[in-house]
């Protein structure tokens, strides 16, 4: 089985999607290791109730973010690390983690990419008025929400909804697809092709 570390910086509802996912048999892989960045972070206490090994690493222990990124190698090397899920990670990758990982990296980005990049992409498309928002899965690259996506799903927003409503629905099918996209990663379905990544239906 695929050894996969999740990174996260704060409240951890999508680790723990992704553990209830491997605790049920839905998802195939051996969920190795948290890296979290963030002493205070709710994500921290969840791993450890979910039996799950923490590597904290903070960046300010770091004179560069080099050697902060050359520790967290250190963890994943250890772990034997297939598969890095970013799931509000809250800092960009330097080139350490991108050359080591290419391909080998993922994230969940709360909107339909590329629109509403950015940390607030629930609030920005709501304040903005579209109709529809949504869910996107895509591999990481140096570019913020920008390497090639996996998967998409739409999320309506409608008259009656509020920000938190809104946020609301689109956590709980980030819940959802996250799992379904590793799954697909770990069971050697996803085939990158430049800006587009095939998946296969069998
Ligand atoms: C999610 O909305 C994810 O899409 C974004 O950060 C948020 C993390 O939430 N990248 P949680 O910590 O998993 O609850």
């Amino acid at each position: 089985m695929m050894n996969i570390a999740v990174f996260a910086s704060g409240r951890g509802s999508n680790f723990s999607a992704i553990a209830r996912a491997v605790k049920s048999g839905k998802l195939k892989v051996n969920l190795a290791l948290l890296v979290c960045d963030q002493p205070a972070a709710k994500v921290i206490a969840k791993a450890r109730r979910a039996g799950v090994k923490v590597a904290l690493v903070k960046r300010a222990d770091f004179a560069s973010k080099k050697d902060f990124e050359a520790k967290i190698i250190e963890y994943l090397e250890k772990e034997k690390i297939d598969l890095i899920a970013l799931a509000g990670f809250m800092r960009m990758l330097g080139a350490e983690l991108l050359q080591k990982y290419r391909g080998r990296i993922i994230n969940i980005h709360p909107a339909l990419l590329p629109a509403f990049k950015g940390s607030v992409g629930i609030k920005d498309a709501f304040d903005y008025g579209v109709k529809v928002t949504g869910v996107t899965v895509h591999f990481v690259d140096e570019e913020m929400d920008h390497g090639a996506i996996i998967l998409q799903a739409p999320v309506k927003i409608e008259e009656a909804d509020t920000l938190e409503s809104l946020e609301a629905r689109i956590h709980k099918i980030e819940h959802k697809l996250y799992p379904e996209a590793i799954q697909l990663f770990a069971a050697g379905k996803l085939q990158i092709e430049g800006r587009k990544v095939r998946v296969s239906i069998r």
